[in-house]
């Protein structure tokens, strides 16, 4: 998962934006039983930023991630053709964190191969990954 390797064509500052609008919005995140407060920015193909974050549920397994909050929120307002060029990731709780594989598989319905995630990394840096680096074997049901 190196930016070498997949070089991201947004600009540092569009880089910025997105990280910062996952950050404000995880200050919206309920997460009583984890306290990990997350939020998501997507960034779609037609310029739309979406945002979402964690909603937890007594029932653990129904909680919702941030990932899957902003996915279910772009496709709510913009339809069902929406692709992802950008996803960032960011948390309150000042660790690294990865995407979860179902979080991959649901980025993966709405992305391209260029697709990117940033998301938090050790020490306070962000690491990005291309779709195919974070999930190179994707379940695709055939039609
Ligand atoms: N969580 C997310 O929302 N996204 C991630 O990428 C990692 C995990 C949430 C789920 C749960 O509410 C809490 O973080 C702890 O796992």
């Amino acid at each position: 998962m190196s930016s070498k390797n997949h070089p991201s064509d947004l600009t540092p500052s569009q880089i910025a934006d997105l990280q910062q609008q996952a950050s404000a919005i995880a200050h919206n995140a309920y997460a009583p039983y984890s306290n990990f407060r997350v939020g998501a920015a997507i960034l779609l193909n037609n310029g739309a930023v979406v945002t979402g974050c964690n909603i937890e549920n007594a029932s653990y397994r129904l909680t919702t991630c941030a990932e899957q909050a902003a996915i279910a929120a772009a496709v709510s307002q913009y339809g069902p053709h929406i692709r992802i060029r950008a996803i960032a990731v960011a948390n309150l709780n000042n660790t690294a964190s990865q995407p979860c594989g179902a979080c991959r598989q649901t980025i993966h319905e709405f992305s391209t191969p260029d697709t990117v995630i940033f998301f938090p990394a050790e020490n306070g840096t962000t690491a990005q990954a291309t779709m195919p680096d974070l999930l190179p074997a994707a379940f695709l049901l055939s039609k």
